[in-house]
């Protein structure tokens, strides 16, 4: 790549770095994305998008097109640009701690690469790592493979991001804020400037501090939002055992508060997706680390996960026993608009079901494929909505997405066998179903008496 414009490489192109690589593009800086997979970068090259998430395909298939992203597996190839930053995975180890094997492994690989040059570099780490990793590894191993201490030559950022799926490029375009952790002066200054660049005359709030406050930022964002759904889903529980109680309007009320603020108050089955979980569990065991047990972040998590049965339980409450009972599940991703199903809340709730020997069939207008690969073999998987609650006893509204918003009630009625309606994210109102028996999360119910049905003949 031609020097004279700046020119920024990332290393790891899962969901952030692509997001994050698609938008500098889109603002006119040259960018190398690596991988190490090459049947992604193939892909790529040829614009195509390896992952949903809105915005992002015409993004890079404009970027490839005026050849401001190029792709390649070869990771030299970073000594041709300004800035590296490094967005590779931090997979969980068994005892929930990350794994930071790819980080270190960047680390050595842009040292390397570098070694030989003599133009400044600056290296960011941007994947989710726990405290204390940017200086404690990333910095030594760099300066070693590099063969340059951090300073004249080499900077180094810590640079957190605070991406949601579904709005990862709106994020990156309008973020509330940019956190940079500054190894140095100069490290600062040149993020600073290049941030600069891509936001112009708006004024992004920057936070400047040390690489380590920077990595516990992002970790006190998660377990905060995290905190935040386990709190409200609490609450909806205890709602849900008054004859009228409701934790919708407890919500509202309690968020008009602008102590409180009304985001993150949604009760529902539980958080999923790739981050709270995994990033709660990396922080308790550091914390443990550091001998001090973070109690409050342990019941966090144990609400979540209890919060599963939490559902299965409103359905048992509908039909008695679940052994044998033909239950609809409509939604399987963590939440709408994606195909992800990484620790969603439908994993945990259809598992329940099947140890209660019920028998499910499921759908998700997107999520299908990356459910049926984790999904147990016994859960039938239907082509739409309609199929899936054809013949069903019981029907779980577990993700938010619009078409189950809209599906009729007469679809409901007309295909179920009996109309027992479970909704596990508030998406429907009792008076949308006349001659329904429908609890729902956080709702107060007096039900009448539901006889037991016989268990259909198989
Ligand atoms: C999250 C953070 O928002 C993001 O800043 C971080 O970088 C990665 O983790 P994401 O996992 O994409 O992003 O999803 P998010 O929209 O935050 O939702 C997480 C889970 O919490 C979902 O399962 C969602 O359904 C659930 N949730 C969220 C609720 O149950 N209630 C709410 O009020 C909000």
């Amino acid at each position: 790549m031609k020097r004279g414009s700046e020119s920024v490489s990332f290393i790891g192109l899962g969901y952030v770095g692509l997001c994050t690589a698609a938008v500098l593009a889109s603002r006119g800086m040259k960018i190398i994305g690596v991988d190490i997979d090459g049947e992604k970068i193939a892909k790529l090259a040829k614009g195509e998008t390896p992952l949903h998430e809105p915005g992002l395909g015409s993004m890079l298939k404009s970027a490839v097109k005026n050849r401001r992203i190029q792709f390649t597996t070869d990771i030299d190839r970073v000594v041709e640009a300004d800035v590296t930053f490094i967005t590779v995975g931090t997979p969980s180890n068994q005892d929930g701690s990350i794994s930071l094997t790819f980080v270190k492994k960047a680390a050595e690989d842009v040292g390397s690469a570098i070694r030989g040059a003599d133009a400044y570099h600056l290296v960011v780490v941007k994947s989710t790592v726990i405290p204390g990793t940017t200086t404690g590894l990333v910095r030594p191993v760099l300066e070693s493979s590099s063969g340059k201490p951090c300073g004249p030559k080499l900077g180094l950022c810590s640079n957190p991001e605070f991406l949601a799926e579904g709005s990862a490029i709106t994020n990156t375009l309008h973020p509330d804020k940019i956190v940079i952790g500054a190894n140095d002066e100069k490290s600062g200054d040149k993020l600073v400037k290049l941030y600069q660049r891509i936001y112009r005359a708006r004024k992004i709030p920057t936070i400047i501090t040390n690489p380590t406050t920077a990595e516990t930022i992002k970790y006190a964002s998660n377990a905060f939002l995290a905190t935040r759904v386990s709190t409200i889903n609490t609450i909806a529980n205890i709602c849900q055992r008054l004859p009228s109680g409701d934790v919708e309007t407890v919500a509202k009320a309690i968020g008009l508060d602008p102590r409180i603020g009304s985001v993150y108050l949604k009760a529902g089955p539980g958080y999923g997706g790739s981050c709270f979980h995994k990033d709660l569990q990396a922080f308790i065991a550091f914390s443990r680390g550091l001998d001090y047990d973070p109690v409050l972040l342990t019941a966090v998590e144990e609400v979540n996960r209890r919060q599963a049965n939490e559902i299965v339980k409103l359905s048992r409450k509908l039909l008695g026993t679940l052994e044998n009972r033909r239950i609809a599940v409509l939604g399987l991703a963590f939440k709408k608009d994606t195909d992800d199903v990484r620790e969603a809340a439908s994993l945990r709730v259809i598992e329940e079901l099947v140890n209660n020997s019920a028998s499910v069939s499921a759908y998700d207008p997107m999520a299908i494929e990356n459910a049926r690969k984790v999904l147990p073999q016994q859960v039938e998987l239907a082509t739409d909505s309609r199929s899936c609650l054809k013949g069903a006893e019981c029907c779980i509204l577990m993700t938010e997405w619009d078409e189950f918003r809209q599906l009729k009630p007469r679809a409901f009625k007309t295909l179920m066998r009996t109309p027992n309606i479970v909704d596990a994210r508030r998406i429907r109102r009792q008076g949308d179903f006349q001659g329904f028996n429908y609890l729902a999360v956080g709702l107060g119910a007096t039900m009448p008496p539901i006889p037991v049905l016989a268990a259909p003949s198989k």
